[in-house]
């Protein structure tokens, strides 16, 4: 597929002007495959889904209809910043399902973490297999293939994400940012006026929370996992560290340990700080953290978040711990 080899001379669009252009040409290429016919887009929120969403809602308005699933493994705000974003600012055509009985319900009791991505994936492809069945004329489907997706994985997107469509869907494809290396994909979506936080956001697996809430889900680990998870975020962005270290997030393991609170024993979940660096995601190092900041997440997520009683940074590199707990 000699249109999937990035050519030598293309340059590197780094800048505003240069994002500009290829936003121009892009919305020029993308008008003349689709017509007036229409597209649809799995949008996940991530920087790629946003960010083509974004390019085509620009060269061809209502014509892109978005899906959003929420399988309840969003961090918190994404799936509200998602509807805000591109309906309620970009006017987009957006449909939202919320399947996050559907997910949790399937969820239930398994604990083997292939098996929940299996499951996780598997349903994913069902929610927007229902929601294109219940469409009429669409002829496109969408993708936020980047470069790295062709070069890993012969241009099949997020193989191990839960991005990945059906491969028996009848659509002809349109991929406006395949070409793209991420740091060009982030310069474009600026461009195109998403928000910093939507465009410059650390990667997130496609199981979502689903792989750091250990073992079987449940729902009240989850929602610990998820403002612990909102805390740090907010407390890296507050000490100037949310661009400087690559992935941080919490995790919530499936057993617990005995606490005092209010004169009482507690018998509650830990939760895990994971911070690392990396280039490739193939090592990582862990930074040294500021002590304070630690400190007031610590105090933070113990007076937050209910059902917590200790909270725990992990110091391990990779190798030989991956950067996921499962
Ligand atoms: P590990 O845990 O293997 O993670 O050191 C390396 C990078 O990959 C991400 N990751 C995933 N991304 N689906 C994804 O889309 C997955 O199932 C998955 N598992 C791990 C992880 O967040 C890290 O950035």
């Amino acid at each position: 597929m000699e249109n999937n080899v990035r050519p030598a001379d293309m340059r590197r669009i780094n800048t505003a002007e240069l994002a500009e252009a290829f936003i121009a040409e892009q919305v020029e290429k993308v008008r003349a495959q689709v017509g007036e016919k229409k597209v649809l887009l799995a949008l996940s929120g991530g920087v790629d889904s946003s960010v083509v969403a974004a390019l085509l809602i620009k060269a061809i308005g209502k014509q892109l209809v978005c899906v959003h699933v929420n399988h309840g493994l969003m961090r918190k705000g994404e799936s509200e910043q998602v509807i805000e974003v591109f309906r309620n600012q970009l006017d987009a055509n957006l449909i939202y399902v919320d399947a996050t009985d559907r997910f949790l319900d399937l969820l239930a009791g398994v604990e083997e973490p292939e098996r929940k991505r299996k499951i996780i994936g598997g349903e994913f492809i069902k929610v927007f297999d229902e929601e294109a069945g219940k469409l009429e004329g669409i002829t496109f489907l969408a993708q936020g293939t980047i470069y790295p997706d062709i070069l890993e994985s012969d241009g099949v997107k997020a193989h191990h994400n839960v991005g990945g469509l059906p491969e028996d869907m009848q659509f002809e494809l349109v991929e406006p940012v395949k070409l793209l290396f991420k740091d060009e994909v982030r310069v474009v979506g600026k461009a195109l006026g998403l928000p910093v936080s939507m465009v410059e956001r650390q990667p997130f697996p496609g199981p979502g929370l689903g792989v750091r809430c250990l073992g079987a889900i449940t729902r009240d680990r989850l929602a610990a996992l998820r403002e612990s998870d909102a805390i740090l975020r907010e407390e890296f962005a507050k000490a100037g560290l949310a661009d400087k270290v690559w992935q941080f997030f919490t995790v919530v393991p499936d057993f617990r340990s005995t606490g005092v609170r209010d004169g009482r024993r507690a018998f509650d979940w830990p939760v895990i700080i994971r911070a690392v660096n990396t280039v490739d995601a193939m090592t990582a190092t862990v930074p040294q953290l500021p002590w304070a900041v630690l400190e007031t997440v610590t105090s933070r997520v113990l007076a937050e978040v209910p059902g917590v009683c200790r909270v725990l940074y992990d110091l391990t590199p990779k190798p030989i711990g991956t950067i996921e707990w499962e």
